[in-house]
C-alpha cells in the first residue's frame, strides 16, 4: 500500500531515496516525503501531496549531500491526501520523526493519553500519535522506546524511525506491514519492498513479525520484542532492475500483458512432466496426503486473485470430484467458517501481503486447517505464514491492475488440478493430454497478442466514451467475464459488471439499449449454444456485441458487432486465452480516455490494510 525507503551509510543518499520512492509509487500515491540528517544533526523534512515529482520541486541543492534519511510513500487510511498528512511524521517536540505503514487501531486512546499529557498533534494520522508515543517512552535509547510503544499499540505497522539524539542509527520494526533490510557495501537499507533498494544491493534481511532492527553505517542489529538477539538470514534477491524497468512499453501493465507468453512457461517449468502425464508442484511435494485425502478444498483470496479461485473451483471439481468453495479473505476472517478436518485452506494472493488474505490464513490456522499459499512475491508474509506452498513465478507486477499474475495463478491452479486428478481416478492417458495442452498456451497467448491488437484498438475507438459495460459468460467463462469486468472498471473508472450469461435475464437486461457495449465471451464449447442465444437476447434489445470467439467460427459474425478470435484449447484452458483481449481492450479504452492506467486512482497494488 505505503512504500518506505531509508539509507544510513557514507553516500549521499536523496536520490537513491527518491529513485525507491519512484519504485514504491505504484503501492501508493496520495503524496510523499524524505526526511534527513543535516550535518548539524538536525532532522529536515519535505513532504508534498501528488506525485513524487510535486516532492523534488521541493528538494534544494543542499539536501543532496546527506548521507542518512527515510522517505515514504502514502496512500490515505487516516486523514486526508495532504501535505500536513503526508509522512514522514514527527513527534510533538519535533525531536522524533517516523515513516509507517499500516493502521494503528487504538491510536485515538493513546491520543488521549498524550494529549492529557501535554503533547501536540498536527495532523490527522494514526502515525503522528505512535511518532509521539515514541517521543513519550524515550529514555536515552531509541530502540527501547521503540519496542515499549510497539508493546502498547494495536494494530498492523512496518516502521523506520529516527532520532535527532541518536543520529547514527535508523531503527526499524514490523508487524503485518512488510519490512526489508539491505546490506549495502558503504551503508544500509530499509524498504518495504525489494524494488526499492535492488539498484543498490541484492542481499536482503526480510525482518520478521515483531522484529525490530537497528541500522548504522556499518552494522545491523535484529532484536525479537522481547529484545533477544536473532541471527537473520541474509538471502540474494533473485531479481533484476531491469525486470522491474518497463522495457520499451509505455506502461508497465501493457509490458505485463505481453509477457504472459513467457510467464505463464515460468509458472510450468520443470513442474510439467507431459510424458507421464502428471505434475510436480515442489512446495506441494511434502503433503501429497494432504490432497489425496481432502474432503474439501476451500480457497480464500481477495480481487483477482479470488477470480483466479474460482476457476480453481471449476476445474478442480470437474476432474478431481473434491468440493470446493471460494470465499472472499474479508468475509472468511470474521464470519465464523466451518472448517473440519481434512479441509485443505489455498490462500491465493500476487503480493502474499494483502491483510485480509493473512488474516483469513490465520484464521484458518486458528481452526487447525492446513493452509497453503500460491503467491507471486518471493519471501512474502503469506509465503512465509503458510505450511507450504507454491510460487507462481510471475515475476515484479508493477501495474495495479493484475493482469500476468492472474494467468500465473490460473496456471498453477491448473497444474495442481492435473496433479491431484491423477492421484486420483485420471489415467495417464488424460493427464498427457491435459499437459500437453497446458504446454500449448504460450504460444497461443503469444499468437493472440500479435494478432488481435489492431481489432481491439479499434473497438476501444468505438466504445471508448461508454458509460457502463456488461461482461457475459459461461461456466469457464463466467469467472473471465467478472475479470474482464474488473480490469474495465479499475483503469478506465467505466462502469461494467460481470455475469453470468443466463442470469442476464435477471436484471441487467433492463440496462441494455443502443449504448450498452456487451462482451460475450462465448468461445466453441459445451455451453456455446446456449451463449448464442444470450447473445441474440442482447441484440433484439439493440444492445452492441463484442464476442471472444474461437478461430474458425464464422456462425458469430452474422451474430455479433465486432469478433475479436482465440485459438481453440481444451475448455479449462480457455480462460488463459479468453482473457487476453480482455486484458487489452481495457488497457487501450483507459489510454485512450487519458487515465493514468499504472497508478489507477483509490487504488493500491497491494492492500495492506483491511
Ligand atoms: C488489490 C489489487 C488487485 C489484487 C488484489 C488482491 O486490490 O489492486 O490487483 O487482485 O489487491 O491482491 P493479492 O496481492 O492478494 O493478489
Amino acid at each position: 500500500m505505503c512504500g518506505i525507503v531509508g539509507y544510513i551509510g557514507t553516500k549521499p543518499c536523496l536520490s537513491m531515496i527518491i529513485n525507491g520512492l519512484k519504485r514504491l509509487e505504484y503501492r501508493g500515491y496520495d503524496s510523499s516525503g524524505v526526511a534527513l540528517f543535516n550535518e548539524n544533526n538536525e532532522i529536515l523534512i519535505r513532504k508534498a501531496k501528488g506525485k513524487i515529482v510535486e516532492l523534488e520541486k521541493l528538494l534544494d541543492k543542499g539536501l543532496e549531500k546527506h548521507v542518512v534519511g527515510i522517505g515514504h510513500t502514502r496512500w490515505a487510511t487516516h486523514g486526508v491526501p495532504s501535505t500536513l498528512n503526508a509522512h514522514p511524521h514527527n513527534s510533538s517536540n519535533g525531536k522524533f520523526v517516523l515513516v509507517h505503514n499500516g493502521i494503528i487501531e487504538n491510536y485515538a486512546a493513546i491520543r488521549e493519553f498524550l494529549l492529557g499529557k501535554g503533547f501536540v498533534f498536527r495532523t490527522d494520522t494514526d502515525t503522528e500519535v505512535l511518532v509521539s508515543l515514541i517521543e513519550n517512552n524515550y529514555e536515552g535509547n531509541l530502540e527501547k522506546a521503540v519496542r515499549k510503544s510497539l508493546k502498547e499499540i494495536r494494530g498492523t505497522y512496518g516502521i523506520a524511525v529516527m532520532a535527532e539524539n541518536e543520529p547514527e542509527k535508523i531503527v526499524v520494526a514490523r508487524r503485518g506491514s512488510p519490512i526489508i533490510v539491505g546490506v549495502g557495501e558503504d551503508g544500509n537499507f530499509v524498504a518495504s519492498d525489494p524494488s526499492a533498494i535492488i539498484a543498490h544491493t541484492k542481499n536482503v534481511i526480510y525482518l520478521g513479525e515483531d522484529e525490530i532492527a537497528i541500522l548504522t553505517k556499518d552494522s545491523i542489529n535484529i532484536l525479537n520484542i522481547d529484545f533477544e538477539r536473532i541471527t537473520p538470514d541474509v538471502l540474494e534477491l533473485d531479481m533484476t532492475l531491469e525486470a522491474i524497468e518497463k522495457g520499451g512499453f509505455d506502461h508497465f501493465m501493457k509490458k505485463e500483458i505481453f509477457e504472459q507468453t513467457q510467464t505463464i512457461k515460468d509458472a510450468m517449468r520443470g513442474r510439467l512432466m507431459i510424458d507421464e502425464g502428471n505434475v510436480r508442484l515442489g512446495g506441494f511435494q511434502d503433503h501429497l496426503d494432504k490432497f489425496r485425502n481432502a474432503k474439501r478444498i476451500i480457497f480464500v483470496a481477495c480481487g483477482t486473485s479470488w477470480h483466479a479461485a474460482l476457476l480453481g473451483e471449476y476445474m478442480l471439481e470437474k476432474y478431481t470430484r473434491i468440493p470446493v468453495e471460494v470465499e472472499y479473505a474479508s468475509e472468511f476472517r470474521y464470519r465464523e467458517p466451518v472448517i473440519q478436518q481434512d479441509d485443505v485452506v489455498i490462500a491465493i494472493s500476487q503480493s502474499g501481503e494483502t491483510a485480509d488474505t493473512l488474516a483469513a490464513i490465520r484464521e484458518a490456522k486458528t481452526k487447525g486447517a492446513t493452509v497453503f499459499g500460491i503467491c507471486n512475491v518471493v519471501g512474502s508474509t503469506i509465503a512465509r505464514e503458510t505450511d507450504a506452498g507454491v510460487y507462481v513465478h510471475a515475476g515484479p507486477e508493477i501495474g495495479v491492475a493484475s493482469t500476468k499474475a492472474f494467468t500465473s495463478q490460473v496456471t498453477v491452479l491448473c497444474l495442481m488440478t492435473i496433479m491431484i486428478a491423477r492421484m486420483k481416478s485420471m489415467s495417464s492417458i488424460q493427464g498427457s493430454d491435459l499437459a500437453k495442452a497446458l504446454s500449448r498456451i504460450p504460444d497461443k497467448v503469444g499468437r493472440i497478442l500479435e494478432t488481435t491488437e489492431n481489432e481491439i484498438i479499434k473497438i476501444a475507438e468505438h466504445y471508448k466514451d461508454a458509460s457502463n459495460f456488461l461482461y457475459l459468460g459461461r461456466g469457464y467463462n463466467f469467472p473471465v467475464a467478472l475479470e474482464g469486468a474488473l480490469k474495465l472498471k479499475e483503469i478506465s473508472y467505466i462502469h461494467a459488471e460481470g455475469y453470468p450469461a443466463a442470469e442476464m435475464k435477471h436484471g441487467p437486461i433492463a440496462l441494455i439499449d443502443k449504448n450498452m457495449p456487451v462482451v460475450v465471451v462465448a468461445t466453441r464449447d459445451g455451453m456455446y449454444e446456449k451463449i448464442i442465444s444470450n447473445i441474440e437476447e442482447v441484440k433484439a434489445r439493440d444492445g452492441k456485441v463484442i464476442a471472444i470467439a474461437t478461430e474458425g467460427d464464422e456462425t458469430i459474425k452474422g451474430k455479433a458487432d465486432h469478433v475479436i478470435y482465440i485459438p481453440d484449447t481444451l475448455r479449462f484452458l480457455t480462460p488463459l486465452l479468453s482473457i487476453i483481449p480482455l486484458q487489452l481492450l481495457s488497457y487501450h479504452i483507459a489510454v485512450m480516455r487519458g487515465c493514468n492506467v499504472d497508478q489507477p486512482r483509490n487504488l493500491a497494488k497491494s492492500v495492506t490494510v483491511e
